[in-house]
């Protein structure tokens, strides 16, 4: 619904943004067509900023949102959902004053300027989150996760896995060892640094390294492939200087530097070691699909590619809900030695405008053969709208199997739950701005063309999110 104080202009996707998430308990979730899948047990959990305004202020970015994490549970009886922002000290603080008081990565703390002096960011816990046995966490890649209860979503408090020293991050990016359990992470520390981190499957830090970066680059994704961790470090610099000052926002003190082009590190996934470093063509990914090992040794990675770090000026504008910047993002082949670092060849895979590509969590850091992706719809306007449509794109054949979501839908990150070994769902959350309410939608891999299968009513408006997971644990 238009109000007096929206703009008639105002995109549809705005709706989904437009006030704060309200929170809601476990809840049995309504069917409004189809039927939720027979085989279909375990839960879906997705995390978004979902506070974007306090005391009549916006934040300054998209990501400077505080995070709301929604779980929808699959069990005997059908679907429940609750949606729970996460209870950061920063998130209680600034309820509790009726206004903004922290600088984030976007934004500024109010008031004179030495508010911003050598003050952290807030962690707004918002990005993503990792299903431990035992409890959830939600990921951000400036600060420690938060765990959250399972099944309930609240707080439990600040997480440092065993290992992580006071000042040290968790990123947002995780990679699962399909073979073993084990996770693998990073964070790039304010002095630099590089923190690769090994975990057992329960999460506790079992080894951990760190290696010397030049400047204080955005890292936001990385790559297991195979026997390696590879890193495509973008030619993004922070200005350390403006920022630290309080001058600028994070956000606003980084620097597009292309001619320091791509940095590429891979380390030994074991040792945590560098293996070799090398330079490529300027470029910026947020995230990369997946990563394997050829037999003949090669790594191939495929990612969502920019050409340059307007990107983050496009996610900047979606905070103030109507964007006008150009930012177009594609899928990308990367084969590289590792023993070199060299990239062997480098090519576009498909010219659809493209964001969180994701494969099978089984087949993390093997060969693939589906990407599932979030794409503009056909003609989209890039400058005004969301990803509208999710697709499937097969690696054997090159071919681009899209579910537009019609107009004025927009729809989260796609989630592969495997159905056996050949067949399989894609679950997504869409926001139907036409009638102002958010859905989880459930398609049948295999028939991504036709309308989806299941379509479940949430009880509220579900931000938009950005990332999630599906864990098949049984609640
Ligand atoms: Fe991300």
């Amino acid at each position: 619904m238009q109000t007096s104080q929206s703009p008639v202009t105002r995109p549809a996707w705005a709706g989904a943004i437009a006030q704060p998430a309200v929170e809601f308990p476990l809840t049995p979730l309504n069917l409004l067509s189809g039927q939720i899948p027979q085989n279909l047990r375990g839960t879906l959990y997705r995390n978004g900023p979902g506070c974007l305004q306090r005391g009549g202020e916006r934040v300054g970015h998209w990501f400077d949102g505080d995070g709301g994490i929604l779980g929808v549970h699959f069990g005997e009886k059908g679907a429940t959902g609750t949606y729970r922002l996460v209870q950061t000290e920063g998130y209680l603080a600034e309820k509790e004053a009726g206004k903004f008081l922290f600088p984030n990565y976007g934004m500024k703390a109010q008031g004179p300027f030495w508010n911003n002096w050598l003050r952290p960011v807030k962690n707004a816990a918002n990005t993503s989150v990792l299903a431990l046995e035992d409890k959830l966490l939600a990921l951000w890649e400036g600060g420690k996760p938060h765990a959250l209860d399972l099944e309930s979503l609240a707080t439990l408090g600040k997480e440092n896995l065993d290992g992580l020293e006071s000042g040290q991050s968790y990123s947002a990016h995780p990679k699962v060892d399909p073979h073993t359990g084990e996770i693998f992470n990073f964070a790039v520390g304010i002095n630099s640094q590089l923190y690769l981190y090994k975990s057992d499957a329960s999460g506790r830090i079992i080894k951990q390294d760190s290696f010397k970066l030049s400047g204080l680059p955005l890292v936001h994704d990385f790559v297991l492939a195979g026997r390696y961790l590879v890193f495509f470090v973008p030619p993004v610099r922070v200005n350390l200087i403006t920022a630290a000052l309080g001058i600028d926002s994070y956000s606003d003190a980084m620097d597009w530097k292309p001619q320091l082009g791509t940095q590429i590190l891979v380390f030994d996934k074991e040792t945590l070691q560098l293996i070799s470093r090398s330079e490529a063509e300027a470029w910026y990914q947020w995230h990369h699909a997946n990563g394997y090992e050829r037999e003949t040794g090669e790594i191939v990675v495929e990612m969502v590619a920019f050409p340059d770090f307007s990107t983050n000026q496009y996610l900047k504008e979606v905070a103030r809900g109507k964007t006008e910047t150009y930012a177009k993002g594609t899928l990308w082949r990367v084969v590289l030695d590792p023993q070199t670092g060299k990239v062997i060849s480098r090519e576009q895979l498909c010219d659809r405008s493209s964001e969180f590509p994701m494969v099978e969590s089984s087949l993390t850091g093997q060969p693939w053969r589906y990407t599932y992706l979030c794409v503009h719809r056909e003609n989209a306007d890039l400058r005004r709208e969301l990803v509208g449509a999710i697709a499937s794109f097969d690696r054997e054949t090159g071919k681009l199997t899209v579910a537009d979501m019609g107009e004025n839908r927009y729809p989260s990150e796609p989630i592969y739950v495997a159905n056996g070994e050949d067949s399989g769902w894609l679950l997504t959350v869409v926001y139907d701005g036409n009638i102002q309410r958010s859905e989880v939608w459930i398609y049948d891999r295999e028939t991504l063309n036709d309308a989806p299968i299941c379509r479940l009513e949430l009880p509220q408006i579900v931000p938009l999110s950005f990332h999630g997971t599906f864990s098949p644990q049984n609640r």
